[in-house]
């Protein structure tokens, strides 16, 4: 899969390429990601991305022409024209089923906003807007870092357990609910056990009670999952 990402800030992304999954990933090129320096699409002595609001008020908002010119730019950089995925609040909310679309796609290019937000025609030319959550950011990088971190760990080979990217919470295999709870050793802590059933050695009940467990967890804690996903967590 190859990324990129257009971003007045492309030093906040230093360390997250460099580490964990997502190192491994692009370590093995099973990930590539291009950063574009959105102010090398500037004007001016300045290199300006933004400009004040037609009709008035406060805040800059960011130049359909620089952004615009920016994607180009990053997409010959990974040799095309990539699915591109504008960060803003106003946006489709984040969710696993988005990570499993983005993760399926060859190319894909994440637009980064910083200050008050975009001019309306950049969004003539996005396929898509997605939003973290419903709060605001200063900018979109932090949105960009959790998407990428989220489809890496769904390509192919990049988790040594592939298992566990099937059966972890939200994920559609599991139903789109959330996790059974895990123990691990010690046996007793602080005076707390472990279920008795974990510790049976058969793998029937196991099953049984975690598939229960995850559906109890779910209508409590998220009862809109299980209205999206009817059925959540049971086999
Ligand atoms: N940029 C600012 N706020 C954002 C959010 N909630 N999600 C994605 N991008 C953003």
């Amino acid at each position: 899969m190859q990324t990129a990402i257009v971003t007045l800030f492309p030093e906040l992304f230093a360390v997250f390429l460099d580490t964990s999954f997502v190192k491994r990933a692009r370590e093995t090129n099973r990930l590539g990601v291009h950063l574009e320096q959105l102010r090398e699409h500037g004007l001016g002595r300045h290199r300006s991305v933004d400009d004040t609001p037609y009709g008035g008020g406060s805040g800059m908002v960011m130049r359909p022409d620089c952004v615009v010119a920016a994607m180009e730019a990053a997409e010959c950089a990974i040799g095309g024209r990539a699915v591109r995925v504008l960060l803003t609040p106003q946006g489709e909310p984040f969710r696993q089923s988005v990570a499993e679309e983005l993760s399926a796609q060859e190319r894909l290019l994440l637009v980064c906003g910083r200050y008050e937000g975009f001019d309306e025609r950049v969004r003539l030319f996005v396929d898509r807007e997605v939003s973290l959550g419903d709060f605001v950011l200063t900018g979109g990088e932090v949105a960009a870092m959790a998407i990428i971190e989220a489809c890496v760990r769904l390509l192919p080979d990049v988790l040594g357990n592939a298992v566990s990217s099937v059966e972890e919470s939200f994920s559609a295999a599991w139903g789109g609910g959330l996790e059974y709870p895990q123990f691990t050793r010690p046996p007793e802590f602080r005076g707390h056990g472990v279920p008795e059933v974990l510790v049976s050695g058969n793998h029937a009940r196991i099953a049984a009670w975690r598939r229960e467990q995850a559906t109890e967890r779910t209508a409590a804690r998220r009862p809109d999952l299980e209205r999206r996903n009817p059925g959540v967590g049971r086999s």
